[in-house]
């Protein structure tokens, strides 16, 4: 029965009256089947200490699992303290991984100093997230010394998000911002600005945590003719060292979404394969190394009539081993800079109106799945889609931020930048590309509405001038 006709059958007034009525509940309970059992114990709610025990305890020894871990569950709800050795003898015996850490949890949310020893001795299970349930139920006593003591042991647990818990519950670690400028500010230099120059160079001037985004396409390695790298791994130390410049100049708990895809570089005779480069894979530990914290991989997909047709020689020959897909996806990774603060801080940094005007109250794309056709240039020839430049910056950024791309070709970052009213940072070191940002920012002539908000081209001299 799926759960719609469920929730017709087994109404709220229902399970009330059950609620109500223990012997009702016990027979109830006894002969239903599986999913209704499951149903009736989900919807349970509010349970007082006090309440007969009886019809749950009884539901313990049920061969379903869920069934079990959701009697453990509403049996915690009571806060009852004659409880703590039937939690202890399911957390310590039963075969299901799922109820032993509901039965850690209902220890834990006993929030009693009996229950100390053993979630203390639950610290050194074997299943992390037991552990975890052990740690949490411990944290309500952290004040305690023996207890500190007891969870800094966990210090250099194998477990990566143990490890995050402890050090900032018990160690007092947090990813410390240095920047007294207020989170929605920046510096004022770098509004607008398109910096002419090497962007390894131009970064040296940015001052720390002025960026609230980033969305950049870095040169795709030797595959188009604008980027010359002597190998691979030069290509990737080059990319590694800008993104660790982005990290430092982004604001804490800010957003970096980087654009790539596998390439290709093609085979110098038949005699010879041509080679393919992941680099997206490649660029993501490098990331994760510096502080960026993956968030999101949404794929970028083209119409299969855009891109290079691969399935010639395929089509024909029909023979395993020599299939090769066209490549109409692109990734976008999303990334923010690694902090011990939640989404919610980074939005509470900003007053309700501008939170209220960078609401996203049109029609969205829900998965991360973004079609959108490809756009071509006559002078550029890897340019953004302004779809794709408008949806990164309506979802990952407020407005009156600042956005920037560093490898920026024509700009189209900074004219999606301007028409969904935030502000924009360019570097691109090719005079061509810069002419045509010029050209593109322009186009519009009213993009710009007043004097104060003209964008500004200048050199790296200019730029390391207007730093000081
Ligand atoms: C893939 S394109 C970016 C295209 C851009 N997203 C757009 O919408 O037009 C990469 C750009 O990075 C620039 N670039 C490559 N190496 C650079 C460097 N060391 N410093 C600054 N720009 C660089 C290239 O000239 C190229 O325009």
């Amino acid at each position: 029965m799926n759960r719609a006709t469920l929730s017709k059958q087994v109404n709220k007034e229902m399970i009330d009256e059950l609620k109500n009525n223990t012997q009702a509940l016990l027979s109830f309970l006894q002969n239903q089947n599986d999913g209704t059992i499951v149903y009736v114990l989900e919807k349970l709610g509010h349970l007082e200490n006090g309440y007969s025990k009886e019809p749950l305890l009884n539901l313990l020894n049920n061969q379903n699992e869920n069934i079990r871990a959701l009697a453990v569950k509403n049996l915690a709800k009571m806060s009852d303290i004659s409880l703590l050795p039937v939690f202890v003898k399911y957390a310590s015996k039963d075969e299901s991984t799922k109820v032993r850490r509901e039965a850690v949890s209902a220890v834990g949310r006993l929030r009693n100093e009996k229950a100390i020893p053993t979630l203390i001795n639950f610290l050194t299970d074997s299943d992390p997230k037991v552990v975890m349930q052990a740690i949490r139920g411990l944290l309500v006593f952290a004040d305690r010394p023996d207890i500190k003591q007891e969870l800094k042991k966990l210090l250099n647990h194998s477990n990566e998000l143990i490890k995050e818990v402890i050090n900032k519950e018990v160690n007092g670690f947090s990813y410390k911002s240095n920047n007294s400028q207020k989170h929605d500010e920046f510096p004022s230099f770098l509004r607008n600005t398109v910096v002419q120059g090497d962007v390894q160079e131009v970064l040296k001037f940015v001052p720390d945590e002025s960026i609230h985004l980033t969305f950049t396409s870095p040169p795709y390695y030797n595959a188009r003719d604008y980027s010359i790298y002597q190998s691979y791994a030069e290509y990737l130390n080059f990319l590694e060292s800008v993104f660790k410049e982005v990290h430092r100049v982004t604001k804490e708990g800010r957003f970096f979404v980087l654009n790539t895809s596998p390439i290709i570089i093609p085979r110098i005779s038949r005699a010879h394969a041509s080679k393919r480069y992941p680099i997206p894979y490649d660029i993501h530990p490098l990331l994760v190394k510096m502080g960026w914290e993956f968030i999101d991989d949404i794929v970028w997909v083209k119409p299969e009539a855009s891109v290079k047709n691969r399935n010639a020689g395929f089509l024909q020959h029909r023979k395993p081993l020599g299939y090769k897909p066209n490549a109409v996806s692109e990734m976008l990774m999303v990334y923010r800079k690694k902090t011990d603060k939640l989404i919610d801080w980074n939005i509470h940094q900003y007053n309700w109106d501008k939170v209220k005007r960078s609401k996203i109250l049109d029609k969205y794309e829900t998965t991360n799945i973004w079609r959108i056709d490809p756009t071509f240039d006559r002078i550029h020839s890897a340019v953004f889609p302004i779809e794709l430049c408008n949806r990164v910056v309506k979802f990952y950024s407020f407005v009156g931020d600042l956005v920037f791309d560093p490898f920026a070709g024509s700009g189209t970052l900074g004219r999606a930048a301007v028409n969904l009213d935030r502000n924009f940072f360019l570097i691109e070191k090719e005079a061509k590309y810069i002419s045509r940002i010029k050209e593109e920012l322009y186009k519009g002539n009213n993009l710009f509405n007043s004097k104060n908000n003209q964008p500004n081209f200048v050199d790296i001299k200019t730029f390391i001038s207007l730093s000081k």
